[in-house]
């Protein structure tokens, strides 16, 4: 990435700047998956590299992995870390109780697992995100390949008794082919349009099988994080009741972020 960043960006690499604030040296830390995701991974690699931060890292994906380890972040398999202290990931949707639509980029099975293993999960969004009601954003749904166009048609049949408004399912697409998840899975996005009960959704959807796991993040995230394009932070706490503001300078640090593409 190169020359003058978008406002998203900005948004997003100030929001993700402030969160790396929240880690301390020793933590266990997940790294979520995607754009905004992204900047938050360079910003630690950047501590690690020039401050002697001591992380170790889990990522959510193979393309958070890949990221994490060139900019030198020591990462470590769920299953060594065990628990983590705290997870930093992205968010499609987030309404006003911290409930999250997550999967746009299709690792919602990981990130799920990383964010409910960890003491606390701090979303890093730009603004747009915020929503009253999620089901703007289609719901990812992973699915594994077996008997998936089965397990559509029970997921369309359940949502005629849910307060959703719409009800289209599709399968999603990688150019010719069906996208396939790091688990090797298929992501079913289910455009409801207006989610009346996110909880219930969440619940009944894991109860189909074939379903490995939704998009839907319930009273999992603790912390988000919001950027603006002009360097404003805002910080809303769910448990402490709490909303704080900050202001970060911009610089273009092209150097940092030159290379990035996701
Ligand atoms: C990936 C995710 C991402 O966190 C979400 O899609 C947001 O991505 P971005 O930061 O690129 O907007 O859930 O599965």
């Amino acid at each position: 990435m190169t020359g003058e960043l978008s406002p998203i960006d900005k948004a997003k690499f100030v929001a993700a700047k402030r969160a790396v604030d929240y880690v301390e040296d020793g933590m266990r830390v997940g790294l979520g998956t995607g754009s905004t995701a992204a900047w938050m991974v360079r910003c630690l690699g950047d501590l690690v590299r020039n401050n002697g931060l001591k992380i170790r890292g889990v990522p959510t994906s193979t393309r958070t992995a890949d990221l994490a380890r060139e900019v030198g972040i020591d990462v470590i398999s769920l299953d060594e870390a065990k628990w983590l202290d705290l997870t930093i990931d992205g968010a499609d949707e987030f309404d006003s109780e911290l409930n999250l639509i997550k999967g746009g980029g299709g690792a919602l099975l990981q990130e799920k697992i990383v964010a409910t293993a960890s003491d606390q999960m701090i979303v890093i969004t730009d603004a747009a995100k915020e929503v009253g009601t999620l089901g703007a954003f289609p719901l990812p749904v992973e699915v594994i390949p077996f008997g998936w166009q089965t397990t559509r048609a029970l997921i369309e049949e359940l949502l005629v008794s849910l307060d959703v408004m719409g009800r289209d399912v599709t399968l999603r697409m990688n150019g010719d082919h069906a996208f396939v998840t790091d688990e090797g899975n298929h992501i079913l996005d289910l455009h409801l349009d207006r989610i009346g009960n996110a909880r219930q959704v969440a619940m009944v959807l894991n109860q189909i099988p074939g379903i490995v796991e939704n998009g839907l993040f319930i009273d999992i995230c603790d912390i988000v994080v919001i950027g603006h394009g002009d360097g404003r932070v805002e910080m809303r706490d769910i448990n402490e009741g709490t909303v704080n503001h900050d202001r970060l300078e911009f610089a273009e640090t092209d150097n940092l972020f030159k290379d990035m593409t996701d």
